[in-house]
């Protein structure tokens, strides 16, 4: 096991993967290695977020994930960082336990199913084709705001009715809500509260507006009008609503920027599924694996038990990281590599598995897929000029932004 090392004040233990820096500089493989091959349920008993487990991987999560009264979503909420004293308490589905869970994950269910997918289809072609043909070939521009954080703005908005020219906000919103660093900080945790409040007062007028409406396609009025919705106080139903701005955003546009940053590392994976489309619904679920754009979700367990040998008690909190489940050596053969016709690509655990498992999974593999189609159409690649900046964060894994140039192939 590793030792702790001294920095200054600070005890670092080389094996506290919450360290933003890691994320930062991509260095979050080796820890994770050595994790996975000596310690897969280990204690971390010193970091910026207190003690917890890490369960990194891909059978002891599933195992976790599988029994949700063991491992409570709701005791202390969905990631590393505790639920502070002063903190906006906005229920969400996501950190909720059974029964109250499903009732709420009901409400929006439906604007996810196959034929809900099949009705927005041709919208969001139309959509990533406008954004495409107004990109500059042989210029050197910014993918992730040009491009990810774009479509995926623009398609929340189709979602939630929201007004088009003000759609920006929902990335900014987004981007503070999914923010966990901020715990450490009060100045900012306090800005961020402001900002939420500012959230939670647009989408309740917005909600004001469609009370007495007749229903319309969008989630907001499928909320209202559900049967579930009589469960459901306003607090919760704004909650619910920041859950699927978030939920929806960062994973989404985070994915779109992996397409080009991890093709750009893989040519011969690049040219592959250049020279055939039909590879791009497998190749959508690796590049889901490859980049796994939320690193973990946490669990708390209710009451003491064994996992892979280890003595969990009641009041634990574990950290399930799927970012290094999808790079299980037992699971996935080169794991880390992109292989767009992986045979079993399918399996990875970015959008979790059991009771909680991504609601939104399908219009993320929908939007990522139709992005793909329609570079290849018109026979575009996306060259990435310069590193990419990447966010600091154990949470949101992605890239604040990517400088790239088109060609055509
Ligand atoms: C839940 C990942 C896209 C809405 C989750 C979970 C993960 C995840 C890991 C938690 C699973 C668990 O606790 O077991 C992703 C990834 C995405 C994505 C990687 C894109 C590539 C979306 C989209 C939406 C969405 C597009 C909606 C617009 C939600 C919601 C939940 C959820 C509402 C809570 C489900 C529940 O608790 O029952 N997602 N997500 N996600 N996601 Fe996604």
């Amino acid at each position: 096991m590793a030792s702790l090392a001294t920095h200054g004040d600070a005890h670092v233990d080389p094996l506290d993967v919450t360290r933003p820096e890691l994320y930062r500089d991509d260095r979050w493989h080796e820890p994770f290695r050595t994790l996975r091959a000596t310690a897969p349920v280990y204690r971390c008993e010193d970091s910026a977020f207190g003690p917890y487990w890490s369960i990194s991987a891909y059978k002891p999560i599933v195992e976790v994930e599988s029994l949700p009264e063991l491992y409570s979503s709701q005791a202390g909420g969905i990631t590393v960082a505790d639920l502070m004293e002063g903190d906006i308490k906005m229920p969400m589905f996501i950190a909720m336990d059974r029964p109250k869970h499903t009732g709420q994950r009901r409400t929006v269910a439906p604007a996810f199913t196959p034929s809900e997918m099949q009705r927005m289809r041709a919208d969001i072609v139309a959509r990533t084709a406008e954004i495409l043909d107004e990109l500059p070939v042989g210029e050197t521009f910014d993918w992730v705001d040009r491009v990810s954080i774009e479509l995926t703005t623009q398609m929340l908005a189709i979602l939630f009715d929201f007004p088009w020219a003000e759609r920006r906000k929902l990335t900014y919103w987004s981007d503070w809500a999914g923010d966990i660093e901020i715990a450490k900080d009060p100045v900012r945790k306090e800005e961020r509260r402001q900002i939420l409040f500012q959230c939670a007062s647009e989408f309740g007028a917005l909600w004001n507006s469609k009370i007495c409406k007749d229903p319309t396609p969008d989630l907001i009025s499928m909320m209202i009008h559900s049967d579930a919705m009589a469960e459901m106080d306003q607090m919760e139903f704004l909650g619910n609503l920041i859950l699927l701005i978030v939920g929806g955003n960062d994973t989404t546009r985070n994915s779109m920027s992996a397409f080009a940053w991890g093709l750009e590392q893989y040519p011969d994976q690049r040219a592959k599924l250049e020279a055939d489309a039909s590879l791009i619904p497998n190749a959508v679920q690796e590049i889901i694996r490859w980049q796994t754009p939320l690193a973990h979700m946490r669990r708390t367990a209710t009451a003491d038990a064994e996992l892979m040998g280890q003595q969990i008690r009641a009041g634990d909190k574990l950290a399930l990281w799927y970012i290094s489940a999808n790079r299980d050596e037992s699971m996935f053969e080169r794991p880390d590599e992109i292989i767009v016709d992986r045979a079993n690509a399918r399996r990875h655990l970015a959008f979790g598995h059991g009771i909680h498992r991504c609601v939104g999974a399908r219009l993320a593999e929908l939007q990522i897929g139709v992005l793909m189609e329609e570079m290849a159409k018109r026979r575009l690649r996306v060259n990435v000029t310069a590193e990419p900046e990447r966010v600091a964060a154990c949470f949101v894994h992605g890239y604040k932004q990517m400088q790239v140039e088109l060609s055509r192939y």
